[in-house]
C-alpha cells in the first residue's frame, strides 16, 4: 500500500507474524520513471524472511517492459501489475483501475507484460470499473493469459471503499481461473478472513488495512488454520506496535522533520485507532508534535485490555465488513 508497506512497516509486521508474501508500493512507471529508491528498498533490503513481489502501475507497454526487466534483476518472487488503483489522479491517466474502463487495453497491456516476464506474473484487479456486470468479460481476458495469479479486491472502481465487497464475483474467478485467486477487501480478523475464504474458495487472502488496524491477523489466521492458540493482543501490545513503527519509520525517513513525522504517522494511526474505545481516535487526529504523539498513546494504551478483534459495526473505513458472514 502507497505509504504505507514500506521497508519498515514489513519488518515490524514481519515480528509479529507475517503473511506469506508482501507486494510492495507500487512503482509509478512512465516514459520518464526510473526505479523509486525508497520503495527498492523494500526489495534490496528485505530481511523479513518472507518473498517480495514488486507492482507496477502504468498504461504505456514498452515502459511497463523496461520496468519489469530492471525488477526482474532484483530478489523478487515476482511482478503484479496493479488494475486496482481509484485514485482519480491514476485513472484520469488511464492507468491503475482506470484501465479497466478499456478491456481491450487490458488484453493488449497483460499480453505483451506476459510475453516480456519469463518469472512470475500477477495481476491486481477489481471486478469492474463502472459496475460488476463487467466482470465477465475483464475475467474471460484474464483467462486467455497464462499468469500466475489474480488478486482480486471484491469492489468495483466507483465503489473506492464505501460498499461491501462482493464476494460471488471472487467465487466466479475462482471457477474461471486456471491459476490461484486470492481474494481482498475488508478482512479485519480471523473470522472475516475465514468467511471470505468459505464464500469464495479462493486459495488465499490478501489483506491490507486490516494488518496495519491489527500486525497480528496473519498468526491470528494461521492459528484458526491449525487449531492452535490465536495470540490474545493488549492495548499496551498495540502502543508497542506503534512505537516501533515510529522508531523505524523515523530512522529510515530521509531529511527527518519530527512534525511532519508526527503528521506521517497519523496517516497510519487513523487505521490503527479507528474504532478502540474512548478518544483515542480524537486526541490522536489533534496531536501536533512528539510529546503530544507520546502523551496520547500512553494516556489510551497503557493497560492491558484485550483488543476488540473488529471494527464498530457502522464503521465507514471497513465499510460493510460485517457482511462477509452473511449467511454463513
Ligand atoms: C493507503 C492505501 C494505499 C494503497 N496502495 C495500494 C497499492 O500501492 N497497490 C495496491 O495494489 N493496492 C493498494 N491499496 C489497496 C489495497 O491493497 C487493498 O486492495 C484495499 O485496501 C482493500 O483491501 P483491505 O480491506 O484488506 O485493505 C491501497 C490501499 C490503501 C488504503
Amino acid at each position: 500500500m502507497q505509504d504505507v508497506t514500506d521497508l519498515p512497516f514489513m519488518r515490524v509486521i514481519a515480528r509479529r507474524g507475517a503473511p506469506d508474501w508482501f507486494v510492495t508500493e507500487y512503482f509509478r512507471v512512465h516514459p520518464d520513471s526510473c526505479l523509486n529508491r525508497y520503495i527498492l528498498r523494500s526489495i534490496v533490503e528485505n530481511e523479513t524472511g518472507k518473498p517480495v513481489f514488486a507492482q507496477m502501475i502504468g498504461r504505456d507497454i514498452p515502459n511497463l517492459i523496461r520496468t519489469a526487466r530492471e525488477l526482474a534483476k532484483l530478489p523478487i518472487a515476482g511482478i503484479d501489475l496493479n488494475l486496482g488503483c481509484p485514485a482519480p489522479i491514476v485513472c484520469r491517466k488511464d492507468a491503475g483501475g482506470g484501465l479497466l474502463r478499456s478491456p481491450e487495453a487490458v488484453h493488449r497491456l497483460i499480453g505483451s507484460l506476459r510475453e516480456a516476464i519469463p518469472g512470475k506474473f500477477t495481476v491486481k484487479t477489481r471486478v469492474g470499473y463502472h459496475d460488476e456486470d463487467e466482470f465477465p468479460a475483464l475475467l474471460e481476458i484474464f483467462r486467455s493469459h497464462a499468469i500466475d495469479g489474480l488478486t482480486i479486491h471484491g469492489r468495483t472502481v466507483v465503489e473506492r471503499y464505501q460498499t461491501p465487497v462482493h464476494p460471488d464475483r471472487v467465487r466466479a474467478a475462482v471457477e474461471t481461473m486456471p491459476c490461484p485467486v486470492i481474494a481482498n477487501g475488508n478482512v479485519v480478523d480471523a473470522e472475516t478472513g475465514q468467511a471470505y475464504l468459505t464464500k469464495t474458495g479462493a486459495a488465499g487472502l490478501m489483506i491490507g488495512r486490516g494488518a496495519i488496524r491489527n500486525p497480528w491477523i496473519f498468526s491470528q489466521m494461521i492459528a484458526g488454520f491449525e487449531s492452535t492458540r490465536p495470540p490474545a493482543p493488549t492495548h499496551r501490545d498495540l502502543w508497542e506496535y506503534i512505537l516501533e513503527l515510529y522508531e523505524e519509520i523515523a530512522r529510515e525517513t530521509p531529511n527527518f522533520l519530527p512534525l511532519a513525522h508526527v503528521q506521517r504517522m497519523k496517516k497510519t494511526l487513523a487505521y490503527i485507532s479507528h474504532g478502540l474505545e474512548g478518544e483515542f481516535e480524537y486526541d490522536m487526529r489533534r496531536m501536533k508534535t512528539p510529546e503530544d504523539f507520546h502523551e496520547v498513546c500512553r494516556r489510551h494504551l497503557d493497560h492491558d485490555l484485550p483488543l476488540p478483534a473488529k471494527p464498530p459495526l457502522d464503521s465507514k473505513l471497513f465499510c460493510g465488513f460485517d457482511r462477509l458472514m452473511d449467511g454463513l
